[in-house]
C-alpha cells in the first residue's frame, strides 16, 4: 500500500488530498496517514497541509523498485525487487530466496551490506548508499560448464551501461570492471546444480559508484566513479541500464545460443589483451602473455615458452606483472 501511495504522490505534481487517496485506494484516511509517516521515514519530503493534502517535495537517493522502474526495460529482470536498507550480504539473501523457489530475474538489493563477498573469500566493502549492491537470480537451462559465460555477460552488462552514462571502463576478464588501472566494480556469479543441469545462479555484482575514499590497504587498487570522474553518478540510471543490457545479452545467449556481442565487448574493452600476466592458482604462479579470448570467452595466453593455452573463467587469478593490471 506503502508502494502505491507513493506512486499517487508521484503521479501528482500537485496536492492529493487523503480523503481523495484514502477513496481510491480503498483505505480509511488514517491508514493514509500511516503510510505518509512510513513514506517520510524512508527520507522522502512530503508537504502536508490542511484542505489540499499531500505533496511529494523530494525523493531520496534509494534503489527501490519504485524509483528504478520508470528506467527499467525489461521483462523478468528486476520485476520481482527486493530491497533491503542494510543486509549481510545480498548473495546470501538471493541464494536463499533462490532455494525458497523465487523466480527468474528477482534482484536483491541493498543499500549497505555488513559482509559483503568478494571472489575467493575476500570481503566486499559496501557503504550504505554509495554503491550498487545487487544479486540476480537466474534460472538458466545450461550446463555446469556454460556458467563462466555468464559472468563475462554480467561484465558486459556492466561495461555498456556505464558507457551510457559516458564513463568509459573496461574489462579485467573475467569479473572486474577497472578505470584508470582501479577496480570499480566486481562480480561473484554463485551457482546450484549438477554438471548437465543448472538449479539456480546467483550473479552478485558491486559497484563502487559515489564513494569519497577507500581504507588505506585497499586504496591503491580500489576506486568510484565519483573519485574517477569527479561527478556524482545517478545509481538509479545505472542500475536501471545494468539490468536492461544484462537482460538483452542472457536473453540472446539463452534463446539463440549467440555469444558474440559479448565476446566482441569483453574483446574491445578488454585491459587484459596484449599484455604481460601473472595466473595465479594458490601457490602456482605462471607468467604468460594475454593474447585472445575464444568465442567461448576463455583466455588464451602465451606461455615464456611459446606455447598457448586457454585459461578457464574462475580457474586462476589474473594480475598485471606489476601489479593489480
Ligand atoms: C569480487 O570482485 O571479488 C566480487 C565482488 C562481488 C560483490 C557483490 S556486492 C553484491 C553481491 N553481494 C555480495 O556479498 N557480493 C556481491
Amino acid at each position: 500500500m506503502k508502494e502505491k501511495i507513493l506512486e499517487a504522490l508521484k503521479n501528482n505534481n500537485d496536492f492529493i488530498s487523503g480523503e481523495k487517496l484514502s477513496r481510491e485506494l480503498g483505505i480509511s484516511r488514517a491508514a493514509v496517514w500511516k503510510h505518509i509517516k512510513g513514506i517520510k521515514e524512508d527520507g522522502y519530503k512530503i508537504e502536508s497541509v490542511s484542505k489540499k493534502g499531500y505533496k511529494l517535495d523530494y525523493s531520496p537517493d534509494l534503489l527501490t523498485y519504485s524509483e528504478i522502474k520508470d528506467f527499467l526495460e525489461t521483462k523478468s529482470l528486476g520485476r520481482n525487487f527486493i530491497h533491503y536498507d542494510t543486509i549481510d550480504s545480498t548473495n546470501l539473501i538471493a541464494k536463499k530466496l533462490a532455494r525458497e523457489g523465487a523466480v527468474h530475474g528477482t534482484v536483491v538489493l541493498a543499500e549497505e551490506q555488513t559482509s559483503g563477498r568478494g571472489r575467493l573469500g575476500r570481503t566486499w566493502i559496501s557503504p550504505k548508499g554509495t554503491g550498487i549492491w545487487v544479486s540476480i537470480i537466474l534460472r538458466p537451462n545450461i550446463s555446469a560448464y556454460a556458467v563462466s559465460k555468464l559472468t563475462l555477460l554480467g561484465a558486459a552488462a556492466v561495461e555498456r551501461a556505464m558507457d551510457n552514462m559516458g564513463i568509459d571502463a573496461y574489462i579485467k576478464w573475467p569479473n572486474d570492471l577497472v578505470l584508470n588501472r582501479k577496480k570499480v566494480c566486481g562480480i561473484l556469479t554463485e551457482m546450484s546444480g549438477e554438471m548437465d543441469r543448472v538449479n539456480y545462479i546467483v550473479m552478485g555484482i558491486g559497484i563502487n559508484v559515489n564513494m569519497d575514499g577507500f581504507p588505506e590497504e585497499v586504496s591503491n587498487m580500489a576506486t568510484s566513479l565519483k573519485l574517477e570522474t569527479g561527478k556524482e553518478v545517478d545509481r538509479k540510471i545505472l542500475l536501471a541500464a545494468l539490468l536492461n543490457y544484462l537482460e538483452r545479452f542472457y536473453n540472446t545467449f539463452i534463446e539463440e545460443n549467440n555469444f558474440e556481442q559479448v565476446i566482441s565487448i569483453c574483446r574491445k574493452k578488454s585491459v587484459l589483451l596484449g599484455k604481460e600476466v601473472k595466473l595465479i592458482n594458490g601457490d602456482d604462479i605462471k607468467k604468460a602473455k594475454a593474447v585472445d579470448l575464444d568465442e567461448e570467452g576463455e583466455l588464451v595466453v602465451q606461455y615464456e615458452n611459446g606455447t598457448l593455452g586457454k585459461v578457464l573463467s574462475g580457474e586462476v587469478s589474473v594480475r598485471g606483472l606489476y601489479g593489480y593490471v
